[in-house]
């Protein structure tokens, strides 16, 4: 993220004030009740259960949905807006299930920041450390929610070092749980001298907050009992002893993260997050591209597509393409250029994710995500601006991970399935390769679990039954090299080449020695496994 950037003008206040992040966790670790949360202290909502009440509702659409809900978990991201305090938040939903891999890195592409929702029993599971491993890549700034603090959870000092160890980062905490489980009463706010008390009987209502003069005000004992109050003495006097002090700085560059404690159940500790997310976000970043970085606070607008989802309404057979601005003050009815087809694009119906609803935009600024519907133009990875060639990098394709035949059960509706394929290789749902040699199909994934997402989107969305077979192949690479010595190398070996949704060269095979044998045989030949998406 620490992009050159010297002598920089300050933001235009309507782009400082944004935080886009996405919330990264293990299933089950209470991200969905979060989510909730910061949509009702956000003003989005009303109540809480309405994310839960309209995911049921619109889950129950389709079978495809019915599995998602069946499984537990989330397939498709999505992206919600709303206000905090001066803040415009932007909170980009990260699928959750580990079988989504690529499309979770691509979704924090789009973010400046990440929440790390751990439960306060169980600590880092093998998920978080994933989605975290995936941030680190990326140095974003993460900031840590220990959730679930009502029930029995850990030692204090022992979740800090579990993250300290495991995902080695520093951890700095900016509330100290006091008592656990049933006892737990609340929190001591270490940056601001707080005392939060928990409401137990209503869920949905703030905490109560005490100012304090330090952790020798005598306040204290009026609200905490005293074993807990000598105990939390010596915490805090340990911790600040022990632990590494808040530096912005090093939050801002990944290697520190600030730690909350709390109940999202209970919305406890969520305000001080939701605080934290504002005074650490941080505000909208540079972004990378060819040939020079864009910076939010240009005045020419830009942005680059970092999901594309199709059918989100089955009766329009629609795609919403989901774009981050990267730069400048967007207004509905912009002609934009497409920089990789080098044609302009009226964007007269954008789409911002406002909590509840999709709502047409009418205007949005750097560190926004706006949906853009269109009927396929729009590819992950594309860039958009007013007229500069510009291309946003570090949104890679990555070689599957495993290999399968497809074929349509009824053999009448193969010209159909080759559309329906097409399309989900653009959305970015699975590789599609084309064998130079014979007729059918080979689709490649990241996790096994897509393949049956697949066949139940196809079936479902298209009216295709399909059937996925075993492959002879079970690795991709992408070839690269000069016509002619690519010529040359696909005339002599055909068997296993194969054409993916761009027309870019394949080669497909079932063993490490054939790649290695390439490499060797044809050096002006590269075989690799990402593509950049440009
Ligand atoms: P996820 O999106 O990360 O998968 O988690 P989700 O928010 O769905 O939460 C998982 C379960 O944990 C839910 O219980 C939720 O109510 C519970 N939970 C979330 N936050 C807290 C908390 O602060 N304290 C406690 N004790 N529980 C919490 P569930 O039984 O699976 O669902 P539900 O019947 O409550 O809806």
């Amino acid at each position: 993220m620490a992009l050159d950037a010297p002598n920089r003008p300050a933001l235009p206040a309507e782009i400082a004030r944004r935080r886009t992040f996405a919330i990264i966790s293990h299933p089950d670790a209470g991200k969905t009740t979060l989510t909730e949360k910061f949509l009702l202290f956000g003003g989005a909502i009303q109540m809480a259960g309405q994310v839960r009440a309209k995911g049921e509702a619109r889950r129950t659409r389709s079978d495809f949905m019915a599995m998602e809900k069946d499984r537990g978990i989330s397939v498709s991201a999505s992206a919600m807006s709303f206000d905090f305090k001066e803040f415009r938040f932007n909170l980009v939903d990260t699928p959750g299930h580990s079988d989504f891999s690529e499309d979770t890195y691509r979704t924090l592409t789009a973010v400046d920041a990440a929440v790390m929702v751990i439960d306060g029993a169980k600590g880092v599971e093998s998920q978080t450390q994933k989605l975290f491993e995936v941030c680190r890549l990326r140095d974003l700034p993460i900031l840590t929610f220990c959730n679930k603090m009502d029930r029995e959870s850990r030692d204090t000092f022992e979740i800090i070092d579990e993250i300290q160890e495991m995902l080695a980062i520093d951890v700095s905490p900016a509330s100290w749980p006091i008592g656990v489980g049933r006892d737990f009463l609340g929190c001591y706010d270490m940056l601001n001298d707080r005392l939060e008390l928990m409401d137990r009987a209503d869920r949905n209502r703030v905490a109560e907050s005490i100012e304090i003069n330090g952790l020798d005000d005598p306040k204290l004992a009026e609200h905490v009992p005293a074993n807990l109050l000598e105990q939390l003495r010596e915490e805090v006097e340990m911790a600040r002893e022990l632990l590494p002090t808040l530096d912005v700085q090093s939050v801002a560059e990944g290697h520190m993260t600030p730690i909350w404690f709390g109940s999202a159940i209970n919305s406890f500790g969520v305000k001080e997050l939701m605080n934290g997310i504002g005074t650490y976000g941080p505000e909208p970043q540079p972004q990378s591209a060819q040939p020079r970085q864009i910076l939010p606070e240009e005045p020419k607008v830009s942005g680059f597509v970092f999901k594309v989802q199709a059918n989100m309404d089955p009766k329009h057979r629609d795609r919403v393409a989901f774009v981050r601005l990267a730069s400048g003050h967007f207004k509905r009815g912009m002609k934009l250029l497409h920089v990789r087809s080098k044609k302009p694009m009226a964007i007269s119906n954008p789409v911002l994710f406002l909590a509840a609803d999709r709502e047409l935009a009418e205007e949005a600024w750097a560190g926004d995500i706006i949906g853009i519907p269109n009927h396929g133009q729009l590819r992950i990875g594309d860039t958009l601006t007013e007229g500069e060639d510009l291309r946003v990098t570090n949104i890679p394709s990555f070689a599957p991970e495993l290999l399968k035949s497809v074929r349509a059960t009824d053999p009448m509706k193969a010209k159909h399935l080759e559309k329906a394929l097409m399309q989900f290789a653009e959305e970015g749902a699975a590789k599609v390769f084309k064998p130079a040699i014979g007729s059918g199909f080979i689709v490649g994934v990241v996790g096994a679990l897509q393949f049956e997402v697949l066949a139940s989107r196809i079936e479902l969305e298209y009216g295709i039954p399909v059937r996925f077979e075993n492959s002879q192949f079970t690795s991709a690479r992408w070839a690269k090299g000069d016509d002619q010595a690519l010529d040359k190398f696909v005339n002599s070996n055909k068997q296993h080449i194969a054409y993916d949704h761009d027309g870019d060269t394949v080669y497909l095979t079932r063993l490490q020695w054939d790649i290695d044998r390439i490499e060797r045989d044809y050096p002006d030949v590269t075989l690799t496994a990402t593509k950049e998406m440009m």
